[in-house]
């Protein structure tokens, strides 16, 4: 089947306004990926497209993009899924475009630094070369959150960080969300602190998008919700 792609163009050292290539795929597959289709223009209509990509595997997170209107991974999207032979591809909103569907991932990295995602358990008397105890039942209080691959479809697909890209987000929160809620774990108090401030929680609107958008189905908005009752309650649960 013929494809067609429209895919947003950028290059901040040519001096050309953003503007949108069109590139036809004369014979896809309604099972190749949108991947699939990016390499086969970039490989034998255009070397200069460029865009990231790792593992085709959806576990490295670095193919986010906007793919017709919504965020995707490129490789975990069907030609068939999409049920259009037309495919607008544009980079993820809300961070500078650097060239193509390159974006600048630093201030998103800089919003996952901030709320301290790592193990923080100073003076925790069993940590004294023994292991740290967990329940399964303990252990699944937050593992919806450790499916987390850091690919940012949610943050930017977030109304309020497009409003306001200070807002730490939502791929932030749910790497708080992962460490706040293992019992094993010391810094809960913090993390929540830095989640209570004007850019943490409360700019969650509740708009759902992330949730939707996540590749790894991680249940983004009730995490946020557990982060905003641990808050207003002071209890951990
Ligand atoms: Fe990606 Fe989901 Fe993690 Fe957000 S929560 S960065 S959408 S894997
Ligand atoms: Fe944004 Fe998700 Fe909240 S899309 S407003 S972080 S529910
Ligand atoms: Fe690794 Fe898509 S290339 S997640």
């Amino acid at each position: 089947m013929k494809i067609t792609l429209k895919i947003y163009r950028y290059n901040t050292e040519d001096g050309k306004p953003p503007h949108y290539d069109t590139f036809v795929v004369p014979d896809a597959e309604e099972n190749d990926l949108v991947l699939d289709l990016l390499e086969c223009v970039r490989g034998y209509q255009d070397g200069t497209l460029s865009f990231r990509r790792s593992c085709a595997h959806g576990i490295c997170g670095s193919d986010a993009m906007r793919i017709n209107g919504r965020n995707y991974l490129a490789c975990k999207v069907l030609v068939k899924d999409l049920g259009t032979d037309q495919i607008t591809i544009e980079p993820i909103l809300g961070l500078p475009v650097l060239k193509d569907l390159i974006v600048d991932m630093n201030p998103f990295y800089e919003h996952y630094r901030s709320v301290l995602p790592f193990f923080m358990c100073p003076d925790d008397p069993v940590a004294d070369g023994k292991e740290r105890i967990q329940t399964p039942e303990e252990r699944e209080r937050y593992d919806d959150t450790t499916k987390c691959i850091l690919c940012a479809c949610c943050t930017t697909s977030c109304p309020s960080f497009w409003a306001d890209g200070r807002y730490v987000g939502p791929a932030a929160i749910v790497n708080a969300h992962r460490f706040i809620f293992d019992n094993r774990d010391c810094g809960a108090e913090d993390r929540l602190n830095i989640l209570n401030e004007q850019m943490g929680v409360w700019r969650c609107r509740t708009a759902f998008n992330c949730t939707e958008a996540c590749p790894r189905d991680i249940n983004i908005t009730k995490a946020i919700a557990d982060v905003k009752k641990a808050i207003t309650t002071g209890k951990i649960e």
